[in-house]
């Protein structure tokens, strides 16, 4: 360290513990801080009134209907909650997900519903097609020349563009697109821009692993891959080189806010991206992350609280601006 504090002195004249012996002092000195105002709560929306569906993969999480939306983002508001993710479970899937783009689907019903209920509340729609899908992928599948089904990027981007067109027309203030198509920023920006809509922002999910942590989510959102894996668009984890391009070419195509997903096993990434940009960065704690925990506070490993307050504080002090959590509501209520 060249820094002359950290040279000067050794013990006994240094004695680092004397700054943490006064609890106003260490309360002082904690820099790093966790704000309700950090936070963004997924919720998923279902065709249906008043009504609520537990998920089982998912303890305290639940499907709601998008009136039961409108209410629940009422209550979030009032303990301090700013932002909400919406994902939708349609009644029906076909073969290109053509529900997604559906205006009388959940999520454009609880856009609209939820801004007319809280007008403040910010409503982030993810965009995607796995939920819409009947095989359960982000895009349409073709066989290509060699015989291999894959899916087939750039008809995506086409059904991408109507699905963020119908959430910004339902009312979304942001648009999320989570599928990992190449291109799909430019498209989406395209779209937006030609509709009058230049003032909505893309939160793009720039750096998205292929994790087993999506585990619960997909039995949340019924999204399951009905054949294959989803290793060719989502990145390897082990594939450090690819996280500054695909950031770089997020931003170069319009994005104006970059995410890293998962968080947890992914610090470094987010702290690499955090130096890399000056866009604002938001980590997804992602629907494994929270099972981890709530199943091993529940095996009497630890104390919820302290461990979610530590785990996303982690999130924060690696560099994330905000983060998506499906501790949200909890953690509002131990924030105060
Ligand atoms: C859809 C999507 C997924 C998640 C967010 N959007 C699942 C996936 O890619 O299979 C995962 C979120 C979570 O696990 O909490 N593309
Ligand atoms: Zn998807």
């Amino acid at each position: 360290m060249s820094d002359a504090s950290f040279s000067s002195g050794g013990f006994p004249a240094r004695r680092m513990r004397r700054l943490r012996q006064n609890a106003t002092l260490r309360e002082m000195l904690a820099t790093v801080r966790l704000d309700r105002r950090d936070l963004i709560a997924p919720m998923f929306v279902r065709a249906g009134t008043g009504a609520r569906w537990p998920i089982a993969a998912l303890p305290r999480q639940e499907q709601i209907s998008p009136d039961v939306a409108a209410e629940t983002a009422k209550r979030w508001r009032d303990l301090g909650l700013r932002a909400v993710l919406l994902f939708g479970i349609p009644e029906k899937k076909d073969a290109v997900g053509s529900g997604a783009w559906d205006a009388a689907g959940p999520v454009c019903q609880a856009a609209l519903r939820i801004k007319r209920a809280v007008p403040d509340m910010l409503v982030i729609a993810d965009v995607c097609l796995c939920e819409y899908t009947d095989h359960g992928h982000c895009g349409p599948i073709y066989t290509r020349s060699d015989g291999v089904q894959d899916v087939d990027n750039d008809a995506a981007l086409a059904l991408l563009c109507q699905a963020a067109l119908a959430y910004a027309q339902a009312g979304a203030d942001v648009i999320a697109p989570s599928d990992m198509m190449d291109g799909r920023i430019g498209a989406i920006r395209a779209a937006l821009d030609a509709a009058q809509f230049t003032h909505v922002p893309i939160l793009s999910y720039a750096v998205k692993f292929a994790s087993c942590l999506y585990g619960p989510f997909r039995e949340a959102a019924g999204s399951c891959p009905q054949f294959g894996d989803r290793r060719t668009y989502q990145m390897d984890p082990r594939a450090l080189g690819q996280v500054r391009p695909e950031v770089a070419l997020d931003i170069a195509e319009g994005a104006d806010l970059v995410m890293v997903k998962p968080a947890g096993a992914y610090l470094d990434v987010i702290a690499t991206v955090r130096a890399a940009c000056q866009l604002p960065v938001v980590a997804y704690h992602v629907s494994g992350e929270y099972a981890m925990i709530v199943a091993a506070a529940a095996a009497g490993c630890f104390e919820e609280k302290p461990a979610v307050m530590e785990l996303i504080g982690g999130i924060k002090r690696a560099g994330a601006d905000l983060i998506i959590t499906y501790f949200a509501e909890r953690l509002a209520g131990w924030l105060g």
